[in-house]
């Protein structure tokens, strides 16, 4: 079943399609569900378990899988499970209820926008082409490869080639067949304040950067000497996420398709170095941290990651930030360990010394667990000898796993703490309910564990949760303005359910597939209130919002008064303060 014809299918379409079938029938089908309180559970089908842990809420038309994670609308399932792609998976769900799948060149959606990705692939493709045709002739590039050991045969594994010294090389090769517009909006182009672009890469070696279907969607680029920056990346652009993308992971699931375990080091060349050495499953994060969207892409693919980095200060602050970013997708089954190089050494060069074996051996060696590097990272920064540290530690400890899902890594880590400070596991787990916050339970309806969430999560979790508590928004723009962290993603999600009244939360996460917003609301849509009764959500959403907004005057209020005792107010910053006093 393929739908080739073109035309995009409304938005609206999509949000009605999600109303109108039921989650629960479409995952029932093909695979049987059991009603258990408000939800349905069966074994996850995405990972091998003995007992259920994968629930689907009819509330919100919505799976979760608190095991390995997974979660989504009846879209995504049947993208998941039956491994169609989105149209696909739009058309079935239609044709199972009796509807026609519109298509238009409507002005929800713009279709503008998806030619001028294709166009951007194409672009960047060409492109990466022209850099690979340099690199052939150019023997200053060509010799610095070899003076870096490296051989053709990777080299053209990664496609990597060399951009000489210019200023308008791009422009002069793809202007007219591409627009200037275009190179500037793929990064390959920096615009000048005075009007015109010149090119952003110059006299650097290129790495094409590819997506996970081999696309080229970025590239970095390294000097030949000394010169600064060292490398140079792709900025964000409409297809080139670095939070969301590893570089060298479509190579490996090339070069093996049984992988079965990937390693995360810090540089390009370092990927391209073990490569070298017949070790295929490297990725390297684009020159930022690792994110969690980074490990669930890896999760996708392996159960197994390890982090390779190097033993020096920086490689071990780059570890721990890589700790605390992943431990929300740390789940029973995934491992994850971390394997200190010596000091001055990268995989790249460690590698040419010690050779394939000695270097695979240490990764199976020498690495050590997340939950071993956790607690001796801890151990290493708190004194637990005096009362005092303890407490700081268990604090420290209470944070970081506050964002952990429960299962035996849990567990073990909580004897573990409770261990080493003499604290009892139930007084930990206490102290980490204990909060002020309002509590909402885990979806998965593991009874108490309660997590805590900022005023503005809970509200966007209570109106993904029941989308109709919108309605008791009086101004999503006074929300907007209070510059409160994650106040403009509530206010996009208030705006949106007020422009499309019919929506669910299943609907919203379709209609931000692919954008940091998505992921946002998947990591919401995980929550579940404790409480079904209707006032009582609605209750609890406006305290939030009335939190959010007295927050923000509080805020504005010490603000104005600090300023009023340092220096002195003009006439609109007196009027405020009067204001927010007399409120
Ligand atoms: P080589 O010196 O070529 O072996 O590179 P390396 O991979 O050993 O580099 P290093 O360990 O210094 O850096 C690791 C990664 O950090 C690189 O692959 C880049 O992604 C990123 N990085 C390093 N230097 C810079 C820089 O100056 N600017 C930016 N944006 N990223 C950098
Ligand atoms: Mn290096």
């Amino acid at each position: 079943m393929r739908f080739t014809l073109a035309g995009i299918i409304p938005r609206q379409f999509v949000d009605e399609l999600l109303t109108k079938v039921d989650v629960v029938e479409v995952i029932n089908s093909r695979l049987p569900l059991k009603k258990k309180g408000h939800e349905y559970t069966a074994c996850c089908p995405f990972h091998s378990e003995k007992t259920p842990s994968f629930s689907v809420s009819p509330s919100k038309q919505f799976y979760h899988c608190f095991g390995c994670g997974v979660n989504g609308s009846a879209i995504s399932f049947l993208m998941e499970y039956e491994h169609y792609d989105f149209i696909e998976a739009v058309e079935q769900l239609a044709s199972d209820i009796g509807l026609e799948v519109p298509r238009e060149q409507g002005k929800l959606v713009d279709p503008k926008k998806i030619e001028r990705q294709k166009d951007h692939y194409e672009l960047l493709e060409a492109v990466a082409q022209f850099y690979q045709q340099h690199l052939q002739v150019s023997d200053i590039a060509k010799d610095y490869l070899q003076q870096r050991d490296l051989s053709s045969n990777v080299a053209s594994h990664f496609g990597l080639g060399f951009i000489p010294e210019g200023w308008d090389l791009l422009s002069q090769r793809f202007v007219p067949e591409y627009t200037a517009q275009q190179l500037i909006d793929t990064g390959l182009l920096i615009e000048k304040d005075e009007g015109g672009a010149y090119d952003r890469f110059r006299d650097r070696i290129m790495f094409p950067i590819r997506d996970t279907r081999g696309r080229v969607i970025g590239f970095g680029g390294r000097v030949l000497g000394d010169g600064m920056p060292k490398y140079l990346n792709s900025p964000e652009t409409e297809i080139f996420h670095k939070g969301m993308e590893l570089y060298g992971l479509y190579e490996a699931r090339k070069a093996s398709r049984k992988l079965t375990r990937i390693i995360v080091v810090e540089g390009y060349m370092d990927v391209i170095a073990l490569a070298q050495f017949d070790i295929n499953n490297a990725v390297a994060t684009l020159g930022t941290a690792t994110t969690k969207d980074h490990i669930r892409q890896i999760f996708r693919t392996v159960d197994e990651v390890v982090f390779c980095f190097d033993g020096d200060r920086a490689g071990r602050d780059a570890a721990w930030k890589a700790l605390k970013n992943v431990i929300p997708e740390v789940r029973d089954g995934k491992e994850i360990y971390f394997n200190f190089l010596p000091d001055g050494e990268d995989p790249d060069s460690q590698v040419r010394k010690i050779g394939k074996n000695l270097f695979n051996q240490s990764l199976s060696e020498a690495s050590i667990s997340l939950t071993d590097y956790l607690i001796q990272h801890l151990q290493e920064n708190y004194n637990l000898s005096s009362r005092e540290g303890s407490v700081r530690f268990i604090d420290e400890v209470i944070k970081l796993l506050a964002h952990l899902s429960e299962g035996l890594i849990k567990d073990q880590l909580l004897d573990e703490v409770s261990r080493l400070t003499s604290i009892k596991v139930d007084v930990i787990r206490k102290k980490m309910l204990t909060n002020d916050a309002p509590q909402v339970q885990n979806f998965s309806q593991q009874g108490s564990q309660a997590v805590r969430l900022s005023p503005v999560r809970y509200a966007a979790s209570l109106l993904l949760h029941d989308t109709s508590l919108v309605a008791a928004v009086e101004d999503s723009e006074q929300i907007s303005q209070t510059g409160i962290k994650g106040a403009d993603f509530l206010a996009t999600l208030i705006e949106t359910i007020e422009e499309n009244p019919n929506i669910n939360g299943a609907g919203i996460v379709e209609r931000w597939r692919g954008t940091a917003y998505e992921i946002a609301c998947l990591d919401l849509m995980k929550w579940q209130p404790s409480f079904q009764d209707q006032t009582m959500l609605k209750n609890e959403f406006m305290g939030c919002l009335q939190n959010i907004i007295e927050k923000s005057r509080q805020q504005r209020l010490e603000c104005l008064l600090q300023k009023a005792r340092n220096e002195s107010l003009d006439a609109m910053e007196k009027k405020d303060l009067l204001t927010l006093l007399s409120q």
